[in-house]
């Protein structure tokens, strides 16, 4: 396959200022999934003033009629949903159950936002003085921009560009640069949908260059960010500059907690899916698993019984349970670590290899790695990895185990397994994540509620469920006075 990647500015599929070009590589295989337009400030400028242009007929066209292009949205996705993931896998590497899952994601949250297109609920309430009305009513913020990263290619993107659109915000899209095609394929989808033109542009290319032009851009109002943590900060940084807002979505080193009294074999599924679906890269992959002592020793020995019979290989083949991870930069940096850990002194139970096997042989592979003996400390268990890495932890108590989980900089999920309703309890009370989950892993988020992390995570935003409805909108309060006379609030209230 090879494709073509342009950006979309104003209705029109556009070559970038600069006229070069780049490769999309699939990691399986290396070869190129498509030759891609290389942007610069000067598509940026373009995106937000396209975007700016279109702001107004878009926050006018009554909410219920811009949600309908979302439900048309939902619908092709549907149709098209077996040729997207084959994209997905084929740019980004997961397996493709995994990229059906992925698509699906946007289908629900078009599904879910549209049916906001009718509600996006204020508040009407009493006045304190007679003859007057009070209410509160959401507004869009304006043109937004969009940073999004390449592990969730088509679902993180509807998260944050469903709910901005129904809201009546403009858009000026940056996907990462390893994973533009699903970028335009995204984008063709709503163009099919009938948004209007400038409602939502494409911009493709560096990933520093267009997101600091985005970032200082005047006529953008909200930066929305998922990617590290180390990038986060730098877009805060610009965003403060201008006194924009922005929402950050960044890094997490989730755990998994399993006491003695849990059930081994379901938390045995839970970590491997966890541990080593998307092939560690999602910002909620469990990272840690902090297991009682009493059952250390058994959850370890299953674990590497089925950690040994994991099928690494091409996504696109429905029998691969492990993809490629998505470079080589990216295979050097959990090599490193996994290195890192055993220096530090963790042992080194399974995996901690590249692997280059048969049709391996050209891609991007890292063996599915278990770290045993890692104490709480070490930089394998505080810095995150995003890849097929995970690191067991030893804990006496619920209360060791929770001081563990929370005693390092990110915040996303927590995950216990235990059958004690008491010692649930107190960890969805303790734990400190954004994410709690009790007797399953740390991956499986649903649209309708909220999703964000708490410290280095995030910066208190939300995305998904009614919480994205106030990261992307401003609330306008709107007083009434029938009166006829001047009424002073807190004065005359007699
Ligand atoms: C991410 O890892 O960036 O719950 C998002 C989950 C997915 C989304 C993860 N639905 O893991």
């Amino acid at each position: 396959m090879k494709e073509i990647a342009r950006n979309f500015i104003a209705g029109r599929w556009v070559d970038g200022a600069t006229g070069k070009t780049f490769d999309s590589i699939n990691p399986a295989t290396r070869e190129t999934v498509a030759t891609c337009t290389v942007s610069d400030a000067r598509d940026v400028n373009a995106a937000v003033e396209a975007a700016s242009t279109a702001f107004d007929g878009w926050r006018k066209t009554p909410a219920p009629r811009r949600a309908e292009v979302l439900f048309r949205l939902a619908e092709i996705l549907r149709t098209r949903k077996e040729e997207l993931a084959r994209v997905l896998t084929m740019e980004m590497g997961k397996v493709l159950i995994e990229a059906r899952g992925d698509v699906q994601e946007a289908i629900d949250m078009a599904c879910y936002m549209a049916g906001e297109g009718r509600r996006m609920f204020g508040h009407t309430v009493p006045s304190e003085l007679p003859n007057k009305f009070a209410m509160s009513v959401r507004e869009p913020v304006g043109v937004v921009a969009t940073i999004t990263p390449w592990n969730f290619p088509i679902a993180v993107p509807s998260w944050k560009i469903l709910p901005a659109l129904v809201l009546g915000n403009t858009i000026a899209w940056k996907p990462s640069p390893e994973t533009p095609f699903c970028g335009v394929k995204f984008v063709e989808a709503f163009a099919e949908a009938g948004l209007p033109a400038g409602v939502l542009n494409l911009v493709i290319g560096p990933g520093a260059e267009l997101g600091e032009a985005l970032g200082q851009h005047c006529d953008v109002r909200l930066v929305s960010f998922t990617g590290s943590t180390q990038t986060g900060r730098i877009v805060a940084t610009e965003a403060a500059k201008t006194g924009k807002r922005c929402a950050l979505e960044m890094g997490g080193k989730n755990a998994i907690i399993v006491l003695d009294d849990a059930d081994l074999a379901l938390a045995v599924d839970g970590i491997v899916w966890g541990a080593f679906g998307t092939s560690g890269q999602r910002c909620t992959a469990a990272s840690r698993v902090i297991v009682h002592r009493a059952v250390r020793e058994k959850l370890t020995a299953l674990l590497v019984e089925r950690v040994k019979r994991l099928k690494i290989g091409n996504g696109l083949d429905e029998a691969t349970e492990i993809g490629p991870v998505i470079n080589e930069a990216a295979l050097k940096r959990m090599d490193g670590y996994v290195q890192l850990g055993v220096k530090e002194g963790a042992r080194l139970v399974i995996g901690g290899e590249v692997h280059r096997k048969g049709d391996c042989a050209r891609g991007f592979f890292y063996r599915p790695t278990l770290l045993e003996g890692v104490k709480p400390g070490m930089r394998v268990a505080q810095e995150e990895i995003f890849g097929p890495v995970c690191c067991l932890i030893e804990a006496e108590s619920l209360e060791e185990a929770t001081q563990i989980n929370n005693n390092v900089p990110y915040g996303l999920v927590s995950s216990i397994f235990t059958r004690d309703v008491n010692r649930a309890f107190a960890a969805m009370r303790d734990l400190s994540s954004g994410i709690v989950y009790v007797n399953a892993g740390t991956t499986g988020s649903e649209v309708q509620l909220p999703f964000g992390g708490v410290r280095g995570t995030g910066n208190g935003a939300r995305e998904a469920g009614q919480a994205a409805l106030d990261t992307f909108s401003e609330w306008k309060t709107i007083y009434v006075d029938y009166s006829g006379r001047l009424q002073r609030a807190q004065i005359d209230t007699q």
